[in-house]
């Protein structure tokens, strides 16, 4: 199917036949696979497809993104706190069909930003919703090409982090055009959604529009004509049949890097720095950082959120065996205390390696100089004759020739070698 084409930016994934390639060297890094900081996904595909497209998983929670029948369902994890008995799943279907013609391709752009989440087509959003227990973070999962999928591969498939939709909407802006949707709290089952079984629970819960009823429907709810109803930040009015009226409420402009929509809010607003762990210098709202290698942490508006991740590791300098893994919030190897560094030849090759107790020493060997991670010959010929003569250099008769590590003497045309460095003038008698 089409697992080879995908193109996971940012993070360190290679899939094949459906799984993830873990090499023994680099572990996999899924910290942006959707945590719940921001992230987004987007895909591009014929709205005639049917099928999941998207399914990571692990013994606690999925994440599932399919599309059937011109509608998107997503499975989400839902979880009030880590603990994992608490976990359960809640599906969102999303109607495309209802905001009428949309082309024949969709663009579509699934963002999460601490809870909210949002649906766009393009630069139309056609869905948000504000999930307060969401738990988008998986810790080792796997991750499966479903092979339902039935119709053209999808041109595209990215996930990232960041906020994609104002930088691609910037001179447009965004559209809200809210599609008929609804969700569900679902058992936890983890086979995925089987085309069949969702057929079944596709339409159930939306509203009926009663016989004869004239006025509108828009995002499950009823209006009849004149009537106006303020639908996730858009006031909308019927103004005849089955057709709405909406306006987005206005909003100022803000500033900051990250601005944020709080619950029961529409306008984006800028939220408050944090103090991690009784530090005093603050974070501003929205930071990201790490205070270990598989620890991330996030201000928003005054609270620190934090959770464990998959970090990528450099193997350490030193031998397997003296890997050590034991620092809080640091899930990357380390080498213990007078490991074996030189084992790993961290020296040049005409230096020597002594282990010592944070890593390798290394001195270049007599006649060569440098920092021992480089060395190079010392050319002996170049010193002064002083030198020469008190390191018991080429004496009288004889010229000086640099070999690596050292130098020998070469006794001038006439003259024959009497012991190492002297050479006697030859008399023919
Ligand atoms: C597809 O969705 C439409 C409503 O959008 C519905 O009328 C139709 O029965 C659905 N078809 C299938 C096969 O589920
Ligand atoms: C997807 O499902 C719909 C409704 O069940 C159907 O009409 C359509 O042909 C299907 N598309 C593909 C590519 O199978
Ligand atoms: C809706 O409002 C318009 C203008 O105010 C009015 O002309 C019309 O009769 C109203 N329709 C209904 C069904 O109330
Ligand atoms: C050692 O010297 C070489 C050559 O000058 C240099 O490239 C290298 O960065 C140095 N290494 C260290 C650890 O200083």
């Amino acid at each position: 199917m089409w697992a080879h084409h995908l193109i996971i930016p940012l993070v360190l994934i290679s899939v094949s036949h459906g799984h993830i390639d873990r090499s023994s060297y680099i572990l996999a890094h899924y910290m942006n696979l959707l945590s719940i900081g921001e992230s987004w996904i987007l895909t591009n595909f014929d709205l005639d497809s049917n099928g999941t497209f998207f399914l990571a998983q692990n013994s606690e929670r999925r994440i599932e993104f399919g599309f059937k029948n011109k509608t998107l369902y997503m499975v989400l994890p839902i979880s009030k706190s880590r603990i994992q008995s608490n976990n359960w799943e809640k599906r969102y279907v999303i109607d495309f069909d209802s905001i009428g013609k949309i082309g024949r391709n969709l663009e579509l752009i699934i963002t999460f930003q601490n809870n909210h989440i949002h649906v766009y087509n393009g630069c139309d959003e056609v869905y948000s919703d504000f999930e307060p227990h969401l738990q988008l973070t998986l810790n080792h999962p796997s991750l499966h090409i479903v092979d339902n999928w039935k119709g053209p591969e999808p041109t595209q498939f990215l996930i990232g982090s960041g906020w994609p939709i104002g930088q691609k909407c910037k001179h447009d802006g965004v559209k809200k055009k809210y599609a008929d949707a609804y969700t569900e709290k679902i058992e936890r089952n983890y086979e995925p959604s089987a085309i069949d079984a969702i057929n079944e629970i596709f339409f159930e819960t939306v509203v009926q529009v009663p016989p004869g009823f004239d006025g509108c429907k828009i995002n499950n709810a009823l209006l009849n004509i004149n009537e106006t109803k303020t639908v996730n930040c858009n006031t909308c009015t019927c103004v005849d049949r089955d057709n709405v009226v909406c306006q987005a409420v206005d909003c100022p402009a803000v500033t900051c890097t990250h601005p944020m929509i709080r619950k029961d809010d529409c306008c984006p607003s800028c939220g408050e720095q944090c103090f991690y762990e009784s530090h005093k210098i603050a974070n501003p709202h929205g930071e990201v950082f790490w205070p270990g290698d598989c620890y991330r942490c996030q201000c928003w508006d005054k609270k620190v959120h934090c959770s464990s991740e998959y970090a990528t590791c450099e193997p350490p300098s030193c031998p397997e065996e003296d890997w050590v893994y034991n620092e809080k919030f640091n899930c990357c190897p380390k080498c213990r205390d007078f490991a074996r560094f030189c084992a790993v030849k961290p020296c040049h090759k005409y230096a020597t390696c002594t282990d010592s107790k944070r890593g390798p020493k290394c001195s270049c060997d007599t006649g060569f100089q440098g920092n021992g991670t480089y060395c190079e010959d010392i050319d002996e010929c170049s010193f002064s004759q002083d030198a020469k003569e008190q390191l018991g250099g080429c004496l009288s008769g004889s010229t000086c020739r640099n070999v690596p590590g050292s130098y020998k003497c070469d006794c001038l045309p006439g003259y024959q070698m009497i012991g190492e460095n002297t050479c006697l003038l030859l008399i023919r008698v």
